[in-house]
């Protein structure tokens, strides 16, 4: 329940939600930016990989998940922590929800212009988001001059999935899926998925080190900030509290608690389950 309005704040959790566990990177900065807030996350493990299926089909799951985080669990804001979901349905659930939704894609390629001193920048992410053209629009319009090179890379959310991250089969994937980047010659490359910082260090050996890696999530969780201050919805005790992070997914509950504790950390300690009750019309 919002506080009353003598008392200035919110003190609603923030919702967030991936199709697993890429969207943990962004928990990751966003508890560490804000600890006095708390944090629900959903992640729909029941029906990842998003990046392969058709768009509107994503577009229905995010709004689903966005109602349950908004109705049951009366959040302040959502967190679109997965960038195919952002690229599916970001502008229309803002039509939709009354709560402000932020979503991965403006922060990222914020961070990614910025970084880029030649000019030549690359963006990496599942087919359904780089079919989809919001990174190249979003480069578009922040800075024109920017060439970028997008590339899709089917394979690397499953192997996150699995834990693998630095194996022999990712470097040879990685070296197969970055060619064009390298040939190129990119000096900035941002990581257009959310699972995709797990593999940060196959990825910058196969880049080279002189090539920046951007993460959107840090500037996903500086924007969430910025936007709570500015919309005073930070929590009226935030300076004296520890904000609780609850956690739940669609699909197996000891993997979830498992392989999310070895990637957000201690925070992860138990995980809920949630069946839906409806799937999207075929
Ligand atoms: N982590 C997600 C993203 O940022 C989606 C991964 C997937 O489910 O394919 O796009």
């Amino acid at each position: 329940m919002r506080t009353t309005r003598s008392e200035p704040g919110d003190d609603r959790p923030i919702g967030m939600f991936d199709s697993g566990f890429g969207g943990l990177t962004v928990a990751r900065a966003l508890i560490d930016l804000l600890p006095g807030e708390d944090l629900i996350y959903l992640g729909d493990t029941g029906r990842y990989p998003y990046g392969p299926r058709e768009l509107p089909e994503v577009a229905w799951f995010a709004h689903q998940i966005t109602e349950e985080l908004v109705e049951r669990h009366n959040v302040k804001l959502v967190v679109v922590a997965c960038n195919t979901a952002a690229a599916a349905a970001l502008d229309s659930l803002r039509e939709r929800f009354d709560v402000p939704i932020i979503g991965v894609i403006e922060p990222g390629v914020r961070a990614l212009v910025q970084a880029t001193s030649t000019g030549r920048a690359g963006v990496i992410g599942t087919v359904g988001t780089i079919n989809s053209g919001a990174y190249r629009a979003a480069v578009a319009a922040a800075s024109p001059d920017t060439e970028l090179v997008s590339l899709a890379c089917p394979g690397f959310v499953e192997f996150v999935e699995r834990g693998e991250f630095d194996t022999e089969q990712v470097h040879v994937l990685a070296t197969a899926l970055l060619a064009p980047a390298r040939e190129a010659k990119v000096d900035a490359l941002l990581l257009g998925c959310t699972h995709y910082p797990y593999l940060a260090r196959t990825i910058s050996d196969v880049m080279g080190r002189d090539v920046v890696l951007v993460s959107s999530a840090d500037e996903t969780a500086f924007e969430v900030r910025r936007l709570m201050y500015d919309s005073d919805i930070v929590h009226p005790r935030r300076g004296d509290r520890r904000g609780t992070s609850t956690f739940i997914t669609t699909g197996d509950v000891n993997w979830f608690e498992e392989l999310g504790r070895r990637l957000l950390g201690p925070e992860l300690l138990r995980a809920e389950q949630l069946h839906w009750e409806s799937e999207p019309p075929q």
